[in-house]
């Protein structure tokens, strides 16, 4: 199977587990179900499920709990993206090609959506099927300190807002990426590994991996906003050079930056070496993140 039809069959197989996951809009008080699934369902990649399942497949061919998992790394990240679009912090009108949730539902909604994917993402990993409960616990051990504030997802967030009054420099912009976006994407990683019982050892490789394509995916996102359309992107280009954020082509240029995302790339494939041939996707997939164009 090429790697766009595996990925495809990928996105379908996650967006039906999180229609599964998700209240119907029909359940009360319905506005916000139908704000939760108007982003959840805008057309992102679902780049962390798809992570978290070849992290779990490298390893196990029965993993079954890494796509609820998955799902769980997706509502989060959903819920980052509603809340970085709020006039408070990026202030963005356009989001996976829609108009964005508060543009749609109004602030309080928006802001009570992202509230809701965070706690509907810890109910999904306690009612994961087929684990123990000491390995749900490992998993919402993870997520949550992916999402939070040391090093996390939100402290990221905190960093890159206060950036825009700063001078770039080389450690605020490698403190800002590793925590608003590389927690994540590593702990799809890590994730995934619990998910399929992984060692010590292979939770090390696949960290390291994480860890890589993490912050190759931010670098690259930074070239995006500089060099894509706002129609390509299905997101407001130009919108980190307005703002004074502390970007990748900010404190290096968009040559270096370049250089440095494939430096990234590289040294997540040498991470792999441990599994060989299971681990053909992940490859796949670091380069996909390098070259992609959206
Ligand atoms: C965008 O993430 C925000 C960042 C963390 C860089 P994605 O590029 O994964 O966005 P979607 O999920 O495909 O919309
Ligand atoms: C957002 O980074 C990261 C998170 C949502 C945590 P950006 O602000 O660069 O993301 P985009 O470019 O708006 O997607
Ligand atoms: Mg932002
Ligand atoms: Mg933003
Ligand atoms: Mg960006």
């Amino acid at each position: 199977m090429t790697l766009n039809d595996f990925l495809a069959a990928e996105v379908r197989r996650v967006d039906a587990a999180l229609d599964r996951l998700t209240p119907p809009e029909s359940a009360h008080p319905a506005t916000i179900h139908r704000a939760m699934r108007y982003s959840l369902f805008a057309g992102g990649k679902r780049i962390r499920p798809i992570l978290c399942l070849q992290s779990a497949a490298t390893i196990s061919d029965e993993a079954p709990a890494a796509l609820d998992a998955g799902c769980a790394l997706e509502m989060i990240h959903t819920y980052s993206l509603i809340h970085d679009d709020l006039p408070a912090l990026d202030n963005d009108d356009f989001r996976r090609g829609k108009p964005t949730n508060h543009k749609v539902f109004g602030e309080a909604m928006a802001i009570l959506a992202g509230d809701a994917l965070f706690t509907l993402a810890m109910q999904t990993l306690v009612r994961v099927e087929g684990l123990p409960d000491a390995a749900k616990i490992r998993l919402i051990d993870e997520l949550a300190f992916a999402s939070g504030t040391v090093e996390g997802m939100i402290g990221g967030q905190v960093t890159d807002i206060e950036g825009e009054r700063q001078t770039p420099t080389p450690e605020l912009l490698d403190c800002i990426h590793r925590a608003k976006t590389g927690a994540l994407l590593r702990a799809a990683l890590r994730m995934g590994c619990i998910c399929a019982g992984g060692d010590a050892a292979q939770m090390e490789a696949l960290s390291r991996y994480g860890e890589h394509v993490g912050l190759a995916f931010q670098i690259v996102d930074d070239i995006l906003d500089v060099e894509e359309s706002s129609e390509a992107l299905g997101k407001t280009a130009g919108k980190d050079a307005a703002q004074g954020k502390i970007t990748f082509p900010a404190v290096y240029g968009i040559e270096e930056s370049r250089r440095m995302a494939q430096e990234q790339c590289v040294r997540a494939h040498e991470s792999l070496a441990p599994f060989g041939e299971r681990a053909r996707r992940l490859h796949e997939i670091a380069d996909l993140i390098v070259q992609r164009k959206s």
